[in-house]
């Protein structure tokens, strides 16, 4: 098979946004306990953060990190996660049925952040709790001093408010089942007044308020538009989340779920201007993606919850393939693609919960095969991304009917100069010959790396057992003849090559 693309300089569609790589920790299953944090594990620091998690965060090249949830945030007292731990409460997890030990809060996840070096999103409870509470929780975090909730902060050893700039209005209350869920109109309206108190406190907030929850909901669109109607003005970005999965062995569907996720932000894009447009307001909403990733979901949702209450249960640990990673990787070339409105987006989630990274209690850390297309896709896509238009054979699936063989974005570095091509093959059978014409660039660049990301076996997996079993390899095939580049993308791969 073969396809073409050109790439050109002129054609930029945004710069590159950092927060496009942030991930996401949640007090959920094991990812906080056992994952970020195990005191008494031999690799712990002195806070009891794992030092090996830390060097695969650090390595994976996440910007941001979206916390505490998720459904948890939903039920949670952030004031239970502060002050002497000894004193801290054990409470009921009712999203995940289990019992959340409070160890961890915002002081000992701001060292943690501190320490990967990644900016923090802060998502407040709007399901049991509302505007005071958010408040409340500003203020601890981010008011200077001389406040009853500032001072307790200092008292309790942070003397710097924290400066959280980014912060999410609740999380998916469009879900029946979320603890507190609410009709459109409702969280409209509760999203729009704790936007505005929030504001009064700190006027240049970024605010996110909840948008979809798949694009499956009933109320995908409506629920948006309703919920602008009332926050348009007093908020910044609307959420999207969206997870995939192979259903009844369809795997040619599930490698072009990224055209799904291309309609999800072309659709909420559309609702956002529509509203703005009503409004007669020249603001735009952004899209912050701040959950997405595969996950098996079918399987979560077909086995019930335990019956008994436990601190840090092993919940949706999916273990990724080659094939998820190829489509983890087109994700993020969807991601990348709509730069000019999705500005945010977190991975769901960062460690042992649907993650690229995995730990055993008192073991070993390592790297699931959706960890390589992320490292790589946030460590070069500098500068910034270009349109791509990909002439490539087609092929009919049942999901999404006819589908792109070869899906790509580029990107340019007008610092360094570099051009980054990712792209993936998505035919089950063949190679792809990409053709990219560089003329737009002259001639002069070389190939400064090529990795891929593929197997015969496109099921294999890495395991505690066998942690690199799957791994990038460096592409053979690829040379520049003057201005025009020629790629071989292996079937069932996703690419990476880097011209300087
Ligand atoms: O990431 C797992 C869960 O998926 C989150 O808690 C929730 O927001 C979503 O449904």
């Amino acid at each position: 098979l073969s396809a073409r693309v050109a790439l050109n300089p002129a054609r930029v569609v945004a710069p590159v946004s950092r927060r496009t790589f942030g991930s996401f920790v949640e007090h959920m299953g094991r990812c906080v306990y056992t994952g970020i944090y195990e005191p008494g594990h031999p690799l712990a620091d002195e806070d009891g953060f794992r030092t090996d998690v830390l060097a695969l965060a650090r390595e994976l090249g996440v910007t941001m990190v979206r916390y505490p949830g998720g459904n948890f945030v939903s039920g949670y007292r952030w004031e239970d996660g502060v002050g002497p731990v000894e004193n801290r409460p054990r409470r009921r997890d009712l999203a995940w049925r289990s019992i959340e030990t409070n160890q961890v809060g915002i002081d000992e996840f701001a060292k943690w952040a501190e320490k990967a070096d990644v900016e923090i999103m802060y998502a407040v409870n709007l399901g049991t709790r509302g505007v005071q509470e958010a408040l409340d929780v500003h203020e601890y975090v981010n008011h200077p001093e001389g406040t009853e909730l500032s001072e307790r902060r200092r008292a309790n050893g942070v003397e710097k408010p924290y400066g959280i700039k980014i912060w999410c209005l609740g999380n998916e209350l469009d879900g029946p089942w979320q603890t507190g869920h609410k009709t459109p109109e409702e969280y409209g309206l509760l999203a729009a007044s704790t936007a505005r108190a929030l504001r009064s406190a700190e006027p240049d907030l970024e605010l996110v308020a909840c948008g979809s929850s798949s694009s499956v909901m009933p109320t995908f669109g409506t629920w948006e538009s309703t919920v602008l109607e009332h926050a348009y003005d007093v908020v910044d970005y609307v959420s999207c989340h969206a997870y995939y999965e192979e259903h009844d062995g369809d795997l040619g569907s599930f490698l072009a779920s990224a055209v799904d996720m291309d309609h999800f932000v072309n659709s909420i894009v559309a609702t956002a201007d529509a509203v703005g447009a009503r409004l007669k307001s020249k603001k735009k909403i952004n899209l912050s993606f701040d959950e997405w990733n595969v996950w098996y979901l079918s399987r979560f949702q077909n086995a019930p919850l335990p019956d008994e209450w436990k601190v840090a249960p092993r919940v949706i640990e999916d273990q990724y393939n080659v094939a998820d990673a190829v489509v983890v990787g087109n994700l993020l070339i969807s991601l990348l693609r709509h730069s000019d409105r999705v500005t945010a987006a977190c991975q769901a989630q960062l460690v042992n919960v649907i993650a690229p990274i995995m730990t055993e209690p008192g073991g070993p850390a390592w790297r699931q095969t959706i960890f390589y297309p992320f490292s790589r896709t946030a460590a070069l896509a500098k500068g910034d991304v270009l349109e791509v238009a990909v002439e490539t054979p087609t092929y009919e699936t049942a999901k999404y009917g006819v589908a792109d063989v070869v899906d790509a974005v580029a990107t340019h570095d007008p610092a360094t100069g570099d051009v980054v091509l990712f792209a993936v093959n998505r035919d089950q059978e063949q190679p792809v010959e990409l053709a990219v014409d560089l003329s737009g660039f002259g001639a002069g660049l070389t190939v400064a790396e090529a990795w891929t990301l593929t197997d015969d076996d496109v099921r294999a997996a890495n395991t505690m057992d066998d942690p690199e079993r799957v791994t990038l390899r460096p592409i053979t095939e690829v040379s520049v003849d003057g201005d025009a580049a020629t790629v071989v993308l292996p079937r069932i791969s996703w690419s990476v090559v880097r011209l300087t």
